[in-house]
């Protein structure tokens, strides 16, 4: 958001079909297929639930229509086409409507295992299964609302709430397992393992005040990342005054960082 992509959203036909050459719909088949295995036993049950709701095809890229068939029917949410990248005022207004916004392009070949952008295999893969959970719905129709309203500066700390949720949450389970819901790792086969596996992380309490003062990198594998106590704390989060929180956070200003700035990173 906010930047540009060398990526560009397929359109719909005039009956609403959007056409994907062979070729894409093999990168989608190779990334399914490889997802649904690197998750076994990583993935939390709540996206597993909703990942049997969406019987997503694996020949082929699915339509917008046949994901929002089931989101109708189990929360009322749905999908939006978008562009490649949106701003941050029609992403917050989207999630404010119900509407997850799901740009209609797949990532290159020599892109498979790693892209900055969200690409139709991240949207629909990695966050459309928990758009049929209850709790998950209403976090993020909350988030949506709020993001709307917020200023710009604020707007800085509610990503890092979406970011250490919708998109790098883990969560214990009733068995005290760990388990991964967030839509930036179940969609990427090498944060999958490195979540679970690598050394190099830290896994802390999820607590509120902590995430929205934690800065992030968007390129790199997370070094932390926020363990919710169970699944439905995402609900009991929707309730509390979030934008107060972030009142909070502000004064109390951002936590060390637990990475390199990007400049020293890349040299
Ligand atoms: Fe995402």
């Amino acid at each position: 958001m906010g930047k540009t992509s060398t990526y560009v959203a397929r359109d719909p036909d005039a009956s609403g079909f959007i056409h994907y050459p062979e070729a894409e719909h093999a990168i989608w088949n190779t990334l399914i297929t490889r997802q649904l295995d690197a998750i076994q036993g990583k993935a939390c049950d709540e996206y597993l639930a909703g990942l049997d709701q969406l019987k997503l095809p694996h020949d082929r890229i699915p339509q917008l229509d046949e994901v929002n068939r089931v989101l109708a029917r189990t929360t009322g949410w749905q999908v939006a086409q978008v562009p490649a990248l949106i701003s941050f005022d029609h992403f917050f207004k989207l999630l404010a409507n119900k509407a997850f916004p799901v740009a209609t392009f797949i990532r290159r070949p020599e892109e498979l295992d790693y892209l900055q952008e969200p690409d139709i295999f991240h949207e629909i893969f990695g966050h459309c299964p928990l758009l049929t959970n209850p709790a998950f719905a209403a976090f993020t129709h909350t988030y949506g609302q709020l993001g709307y309203k917020a200023s710009k500066e604020e707007r800085v700390y509610l990503a890092r709430l979406y970011w250490f949720t919708v998109e790098f949450g883990i969560t214990r389970t009733a068995q005290d397992k760990m388990r991964i819901y967030g839509g930036g790792i179940l969609s990427s086969i090498g944060e999958t393992d490195y979540c679970f596996n690598s050394d190099a992380r830290a896994i802390e309490a999820f607590d509120l005040l902590s995430v929205l003062r934690t800065p992030y990198r968007i390129d790199i594998m997370q070094p932390v990342y926020y363990l919710l106590d169970h699944f439905d704390q995402l609900f009991e989060l929707s309730k509390l005054d979030l934008l107060d929180y972030v009142r909070q956070a502000r004064q109390l200003g951002l936590l060390p960082a637990r990475f390199p700035p990007k400049e020293a990173a890349a040299s």
